[in-house]
């Protein structure tokens, strides 16, 4: 009798874990930056000369997560897809600076402002298309 309740106890135990585990991967998905980020503006957009230090912070800090060319290594998403370059330059920083934990995205806030300004610029420099960036000056709107 006393090994029925333990099984069962165990049952539910692992039952409220599957559900835990249920809404943590939910969570996951819909990982959204607050509104108000949206109005921040990168202080480096017109800054091309900025764009190397951009490529090797995010080689020393993120590649290993989210590959060389942000297309993604576990457990890091791919940052190239649409749903994710949809978001603002705001957004990008406010997820780079707070991170999320629970999902595995370090914080690195401890980082420089101006260096989380130009992981954001490099990742939108590594979504463009592989032409030259002069081509298409008015691509990028302020
Ligand atoms: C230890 C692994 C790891 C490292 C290192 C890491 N990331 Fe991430 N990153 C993740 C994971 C996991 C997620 C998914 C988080 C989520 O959706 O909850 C993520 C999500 C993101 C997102 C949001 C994607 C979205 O869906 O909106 C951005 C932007 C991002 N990372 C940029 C960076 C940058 C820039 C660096 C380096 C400064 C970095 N990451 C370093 C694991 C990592």
């Amino acid at each position: 009798m006393r090994t029925m309740a333990i099984v069962a106890f165990a049952c539910v135990v692992t039952a409220i874990g599957a559900l835990a585990n249920e809404s943590h991967t939910h969570r996951e998905r819909t990982w959204v930056a607050p509104a108000a980020v949206d109005s921040m503006q990168n202080p480096l957009k017109n800054r091309p000369e900025t764009g190397a230090g951009g490529q090797k912070l995010f080689r020393q800090r993120c590649s290993i997560c989210h590959a060389d060319d942000g297309t993604g290594a576990k457990p890091g998403p791919n940052l190239m897809l649409r749903r994710v370059q949809q978001q603002s330059d705001g957004a990008f920083f406010w997820k780079i600076s707070s991170g999320n934990t629970r999902t595995g995205m370090p914080g690195f806030s401890f980082l420089p402002r101006l260096q989380r300004w130009q992981l954001v610029k490099h990742l939108r420099s590594l979504a463009e298309p592989t032409q030259p960036r002069m081509l298409s000056p008015a691509k990028t709107k302020r």
